[in-house]
């Protein structure tokens, strides 16, 4: 099948679209919050993951001062405050929460809240600041992790029920919801 040619620079949507990810900082009192696109998976023992920030975002430097982040995972009814907490800077003073019409979640292993309306919650300590490029990556050990019960058992359930989804990032505008799931059974000849 013929494939149409995609500038390298936009390669990254070709790969990204894992979970939306809402990062929420601390430093000293203030708490900002940005959606992320760019999370990764990059350990399971020592548990890590990583996201990539951009130098010119207010929580930069923050997260950079705080040492720590939360991470919260929106489903499709957060889609409108995604938007919009990414649309507006920290920088500005302005605060996020009140923005949005989110709520602070108290975390239990880490000092900076979470998002009480997320379906998941990943609480980070950064063990590594990488230059990737132009985004930093900021590698999280996950220092407490929990989810909705009916949004994931052993994984992503992905029920009838699509708020209880994750919300996937496609770029620009565009998000998505993941189908249903199906088994792939592996026998060996
Ligand atoms: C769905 C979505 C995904 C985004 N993904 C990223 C990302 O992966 N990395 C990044 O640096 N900015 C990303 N952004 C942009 C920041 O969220 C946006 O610039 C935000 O306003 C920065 O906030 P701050 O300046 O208060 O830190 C994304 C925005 C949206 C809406």
């Amino acid at each position: 099948m013929p494939k149409v040619e995609i500038p390298p620079w936009q390669a990254t949507r070709l790969v990204s679209p894992g979970p939306v990810g809402l990062v929420t900082v601390k430093y000293r009192d203030k708490v900002n919050l940005l959606p992320i696109g760019w999370t990764c998976a990059l350990s399971q023992n020592p548990p890590r993951i990583g996201i990539a920030v951009h130098p010119s975002r207010y929580s930069h430097d923050l997260l950079r001062r705080a040492g720590q982040f939360g991470l919260s995972i929106p489903g499709r009814a957060l889609a409108e405050a995604v938007a919009r907490a990414g649309a507006t800077s920290g920088a500005s003073g302005v605060d996020k929460a009140a923005l949005t019409g989110l709520t602070w979640a108290e975390p239990t292993e880490i000092d900076t809240p979470l998002i009480a309306e997320a379906l998941a919650w990943l609480e980070c300590v950064i063990v590594s600041v990488v230059d990737s490029g132009d985004h930093t990556l900021y590698v999280g050990e996950v220092q407490r992790a929990a989810a909705e019960a009916a949004a994931y058992q052993d994984g992503w359930l992905l029920p009838e029920d699509e708020e209880m989804r994750p919300l996937h990032h496609l770029g620009g505008s565009r998000y998505a919801l993941l189908g249903g799931p199906f088994e792939v059974p592996i026998s060996n000849p």
